[in-house]
Order: structure tokens, then sequence, then C-alpha cells
């Protein structure tokens, strides 16, 4: 483990590596610190919005409009595959009776529906998302290794979503062998090992191409200091395997060593992603806000949801320099699908992220309320939580929170 957390020798280093050809420019060191003020409602949460781009106007942009016009806005929804239309709807119930200023624009995309010839994702709907500059996604299933590129992959490619950001928070009365867990993964969305570059060199023989660049390895380090800056999180570890992977790790390392050189506020250190691991089963409360390239960002953002409760609880935002897709990370739990048995959770929270990034803190905050206030009196859970509510009845559950605002 490299660390760079520390004052005195390290900073020295930290300054030396700044000084490398390949330092940002002084124009995006001014533009990354005026966007690194406080947001002011950023006291109120852990996982608040954090603007996409160093400039400080992606996310929203499309919503300023819609904030001057009354605060509303509409939201592409793919409701997606199995469970996913059930837990689009939990998510619409609950918004409206929240009173929630959004309307919805369905598109219905699934593999099932593509046919030969035809993109994974119409244009239609990929520009319902730039022109709204907010979605929310349900999960979608992908065939595993045949047929189609993953549907997943080809939004956060169309959509240059390139930063997945996680919070993985504790929740009240969700008992797991850990407590208090308070965990921000941001991982690189759009290359790395999943660049899709994969072929038989010879029968038995196959090369798959981890493609990492600085452009990408920038833009993720910088959402993830920002982040971590705007929310009052004290530090940021780079998760990579630069030992074993010199170049292509070694690139993103330098890369987020240059970012932090941009937020002396925030403490900056490297880890490898096999100790990173190990420390995160250990002690959780060791990292704060981890940022890395894409497969190590899969696994370890899936390992830190286990920590609080599994994936369906645990909300994910994409982001994009043009818009944001919230997301629930599980998948579309084919074994329960169409029986009312799904945990709406992880949708619903991912899409109070996308609340806070439309500045309506404070009907996200009323909702998360009742949410923990449900969870935690133990009544009302879904069968993943060990409970035997349907869908419906912890709907309804929150809904019942939420205006009794017990
Ligand atoms: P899965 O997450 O769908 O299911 C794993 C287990 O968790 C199942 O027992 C399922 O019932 C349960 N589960 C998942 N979400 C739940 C929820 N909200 N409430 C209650 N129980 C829940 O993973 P699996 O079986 O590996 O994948 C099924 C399909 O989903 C595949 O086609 C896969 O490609 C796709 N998938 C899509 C993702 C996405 O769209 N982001 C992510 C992961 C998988």
């Amino acid at each position: 483990m490299l660390r760079a957390a520390a004052a005195g020798a390290s900073r020295h280093w930290r300054l030396a590596a700044a000084a490398t050809p390949g330092r940002p420019s002084a124009g995006l060191t001014r533009s990354l610190s005026a966007a690194a003020t406080t947001d002011p409602t950023a006291s109120l949460r852990k996982e608040v919005q954090t603007a996409p781009t160093a400039g400080g106007t992606g996310i929203g942009d499309g919503s300023s409009a819609a904030l001057a016009d009354g605060k509303h806005f509409t939201v592409t929804l793919f409701p997606g595959d199995g469970i996913g239309p059930e837990i689009s709807a939990a998510v619409q119930t609950i918004f409206a009776a929240a009173n929630v200023p959004v309307s919805w624009e369905t598109h219905e995309i699934s593999v099932a529906n593509v046919k030969p010839g035809d993109p994974l994702v119409s244009r239609e709907a990929l520009d319902s998302v730039l022109r709204n500059g907010f979605g929310l996604k349900g999960p979608m299933a992908t065939p595993v290794g045949k047929g189609h590129k993953s549907l997943n992959l080809t939004l956060r490619k169309e959509l240059a979503l390139y930063a997945n950001v996680r919070p993985c928070v504790s929740f009240p009365g969700v008992k797991t062998p850990y407590e208090n867990v308070d965990l921000v993964t941001v991982r690189e969305n759009t290359e790395g090992e999943y660049s899709g570059l994969e072929h038989v060199v010879v029968p038995g023989v196959v090369e798959s191409l981890k493609v990492i660049t600085r452009t990408a390895s920038q833009r993720v380090a910088e959402y993830a200091f920002k982040y971590a800056a705007d929310n009052n999180r004290s530090r940021v570890t780079a998760v990579h395997k630069a030992s074993v992977m010199k170049q292509s790790d070694g690139l993103f390392i330098e890369v987020c060593r240059e970012v932090s050189e941009l937020f002396p506020n925030v403490e900056y250190e490297e880890m490898l992603i096999d100790t990173c691991a190990s420390a995160l089963v250990m002690d959780p409360s060791r990292l704060d806000v981890m940022v890395m390239p894409n497969l190590y960002g899969d696994i370890i953002s899936d390992l830190c949801a286990g920590l609080i409760g599994g994936l369906g609880l645990t909300p994910s935002g994409n982001m994009g320099a043009a818009c944001m897709l919230a997301e629930a990370v599980h998948g579309t739990a084919p074994d329960i699908a169409g029986m009312n048995k799904a945990n709406p959770t992880a949708l619903l929270m991912s899409s109070l992220m996308m609340l806070r990034h439309m500045k309506l803190a404070a009907k996200a905050d009323d909702i998360e309320r009742a949410v923990h206030a449900v969870l935690k009196e133990g009544k009302y859970r879904t069968g993943d939580l060990g409970g035997s509510a349907s869908t419906t009845e912890y709907t309804e559950a929150i809904i019942d929170k939420m205006s009794t605002g017990k």
C-alpha cells in the first residue's frame, strides 16, 4: 500500500508528482477550485449532489430551466426487466403520495424487445434522458457469455455516464455484522476491463483489452474529490493493482495523484485492490470515499453493498456531463419476478439521490425518514430482509409513515 495521506515526505512526493507533464492546466485548476465550493445543502445529507463536471454545471443543466419553471421535472423511466416494473411502480406511487414534482416519460427497453439490426437502445430513449437531464432505471437482463452487449454498458457509453457513485450507509434496524458503515464508491464507468474489446487470438486463446485513458481517469478522479469536498468527507482512496498492471493502473493512480493536488483539504491515499477488499471486511471505517477503475469498482461496490444488507438496499447514481441516470444495482431477480415480493428500497434510494441533484432535498429527506422508520420498526419487510411483506405492503407502510410524519 502506498500512502500519500500524511504530511511531510508524502506531501513533498505529491507536489513532485504534480509537477510532471500532463498536470491539469491552470484553467482546469481554476474551474475545479470554483466547483469545490460547498453546496448549501451538503451538511444535510452524506450523499447529496455533486455536480458531475469540473465546472459544476453538468447534471441538471437541463433542470435549471425546470427549476425556473416552477420546479417541475420530467424524468425518463426505464422500468427494466423482471422485478423492474414492480419496483418502478412502487417508486412512482411513493413519489405521487409525497407530491414530488416529477412526471415520468417511460421507455420500455429490454434485450427481449430488440429486433435484429436495431440498436439496443433507441435514439428516442437516449434523447429522452439527455433532454430531461434525469433518468431512473430498473434492472435489465443481460445474457451471460453470449448474445447482446449489455444494455447497461450501452446506456453508460451512449450517455457518457462516466462515474458510478454508490453511497453505502447502514440502515437503522437492518442487522448485519457491521454497524455504522458509511462508505462511498466512485467507479469509472466507461472503459477499463469493460471496454468490450475481446477476440480469439487462436482457438483456445482469448485476448481481452483493458483500456485506461488519462481523460476518463481524470474526470472520475475529479468527481470523487469534488464529491468528498462537497460532502465533508475527509479522504479519497484510489484503489488499484499498479503493482501488476504497471502501465494501465499506473496511469490511473498517476492521474489521481495529480487531481489530489487540487483538493488540499481532502486526504489522498492509494491502496491495492486486494488490500482494500480485506480492509473493508476487517474494518469498514478504515475507508471513506474510494475511486477506482471499472472492474474493481463493480466488485468493491457490491462488497460494500453487502456490508449494509445487500443489493436490495443500495442506491446508485450514474453521473454524466449532460445527465444523471439513477439505478438499482441489483439484477432482475427472475426467481421472484411478478410475485409482488421485490424490495423496492434500492431503486427508491437511488431516486432520492436524483431528487437531491434536483435540489429537492427536503422531499428526499421526508421519504428517506419514512423508509428508515419502516425498516427500524421491522413490521413490514420484504423476504430478502427476512420479512414476509409484499412489495405493495412495504410501499404502503412507507407512505403511511410519510403521512403520519413518524
Ligand atoms: P439478481 O440481483 O437478480 O438476484 C440475486 C438474488 O437477489 C436473487 O435471489 C433475487 O431474488 C435477489 N434480489 C435481487 N434484487 C432483489 C430485490 N430488489 N428484492 C428482493 N430480492 C432481490 O442477480 P442475478 O440472478 O445474478 O441476475 C439476474 C439478471 O439480472 C441477469 O440477467 C443479469 O444480467 C441481470 N442483472 C442486471 C443488473 C442491472 O441491470 N444493473 C445488475 C445485475 C444483474
